[in-house]
């Protein structure tokens, strides 16, 4: 068995809004009724998580103005994701909802604070992903002049992680007496400032509130280079993996079973989740077209537009793809900011034009396109060879494309035993490590 996660890559902020099946999401995105109905259409599923987004910036890289951000709705308008999380824990009962914290806008103390409480509202399934950020826009928001660099970013963020697992930690698990009689609500010898003075950190704690359910709420991190790799074998429960073939997530697999021994810990301890953008619908033929008609449309104006917009953010700001002829050969910088994605993105376009790039395939994860049969013994297939944990599924957020993956994907993947049939444990963490 494995397991499914769903990346709300658009966070709470505005989808897909015109063209088919976008609905009402361009007055509506804002409102709980699109996320009530993921959530709930999720655990319906067998999903174990919803992972939200975030990004708290306008870009203005490419062209170098906010227009093309603001023409499409380029990752906004969006909302803080955070306050949909106790939202959503109201609607459904099993499923773990992750919300994106980044260590330059958070403090420590503030994350840990905010994670727990979190916890307690969800009853034990909530959880973060730990991002560093990768914008200057978004620094820039936060007191900075310029964002940090690549290796200092991952620096910072091992050291926010060390606080806020300090903080967590900081109440002793019988810290709590709730003696009636004498009356004591909590023993203050099981209550440790944690005293943390760091390169990047200056916290005392103790945190002021209680462990939740979990204790630890559920760490998810989505960088895949080498120091984010380091960072998620330290600290994560869970990681988001862009692997193209059944044979890099073996390999993916095999690198972290390594680190987290390295680290003290057990391969078992660390989820990969693999991502995936599947065409799916009742037929083959109905899905080979559907990929055929998504193809041709990568040749739109706005198409382009789009995917320049999402290259020059993956480059953290640093290239603008507009200066460059779409007919020219593709710029093989990296940039500093997703540099994974922008890897995955550049992989073998040295010889390639801009526009052929960007009218190509989206090179984001694994492919599957096929019937709900087909794509789920695919699916299969691809993890009997990774050993790997399970997928995270991305694109488009649209009503249908979700009741598509939820009542037509899921129950085939059930259906050969190779998704849960119901949730085991109270706890996100439980569930999510039970296989
Ligand atoms: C699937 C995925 C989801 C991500 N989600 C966010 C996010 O919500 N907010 C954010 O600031 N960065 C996000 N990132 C960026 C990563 O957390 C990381 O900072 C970035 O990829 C740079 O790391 P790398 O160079 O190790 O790949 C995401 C990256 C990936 C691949």
């Amino acid at each position: 068995m494995f397991h499914l996660g769903w990346f709300l890559g658009d966070s709470t902020g505005i989808h897909k809004w015109w063209g088919e099946w976008s609905s009402t999401n361009g007055m509506d995105w804002m409102k709980p009724d699109i996320y009530v109905d993921l959530a709930t259409s999720l655990e319906r599923g067998g999903f174990d998580l919803m992972f939200i987004e975030d990004t708290a910036m306008i870009e203005d890289t490419l062209g170098g103005t906010m227009e093309i951000t603001l023409k499409y709705g380029e990752m906004v308008p969006k909302n803080d994701p955070m306050p949909y999380i106790p939202l959503l824990a109201q609607a459904t009962r099993h499923l773990g909802l992750v919300g994106t914290v980044s260590t330059i806008q958070y403090p420590p103390y503030l994350a840990a604070r905010q994670a727990v409480t979190l916890d307690h509202l969800t009853e034990g399934r909530s959880g973060i992903n730990v991002v560093t950020s990768v914008s200057h826009r978004v620094a820039q928001n936060f007191g900075y002049d310029q964002h940090l660099a690549h290796a200092e970013r991952y620096a910072m963020a091992d050291e926010w992680m060390q606080v806020v697992s300090a903080l967590w930690e900081s109440w002793d698990p019988d810290a709590v007496v709730l003696d009636y009689d004498e009356p004591r609500y909590a023993d203050h010898t099981k209550v440790h400032p944690i005293n943390f003075e760091g390169r990047y950190f200056k916290c005392r704690g103790p945190l002021n509130t209680i462990p939740g359910p979990q204790r630890r709420p559920v760490v998810a991190q989505a960088g895949n280079s080498t120091p984010g790799r380091e960072l998620a074998a330290k600290h994560a429960d869970v990681i988001l993996a862009l692997c193209k073939n059944p044979d890099e997530m073996k390999a993916l697999r095999q690198d972290f079973d390594q680190r987290l021994v390295k680290h003290g810990r057990k391969p078992q301890d660390l989820k990969i989740l693999f991502m995936t953008i599947p065409v799916v619908a009742e037929t083959d033929e109905d899905a080979q077209e559907i990929a055929r008609r998504l193809a041709a449309k990568r040749h739109d104006k706005d198409e382009i537009e789009m995917r320049l917009w999402g290259m020059s953010y993956a480059s953290g700001g640093t290239i603008d793809y507009l200066k460059y002829d779409l007919d020219g050969p593709v710029p093989q910088e990296i940039g500093t900011g997703e540099t994974t994605t922008a890897k995955a993105w550049l992989e073998n376009s040295a010889r390639k034009t801009l526009r052929e790039l960007v009218t190509g395939p989206f090179n984001y994860g694994m492919d599957f396109v096929g019937s709900f049969d087909t794509v789920a013994e695919q699916m299969g297939e691809a993890m009997e060879v990774a050993g790997g944990d399970g997928f995270l599924v991305y694109q488009p957020m649209t009503r249908h494309h979700i009741i598509g993956i939820t009542d037509g994907l899921c129950p085939a993947l059930r259906k050969r035993g190779l998704i849960r049939s119901s949730y085991e444990y109270p706890t996100f963490r439980e569930n999510l490590l039970a296989f």
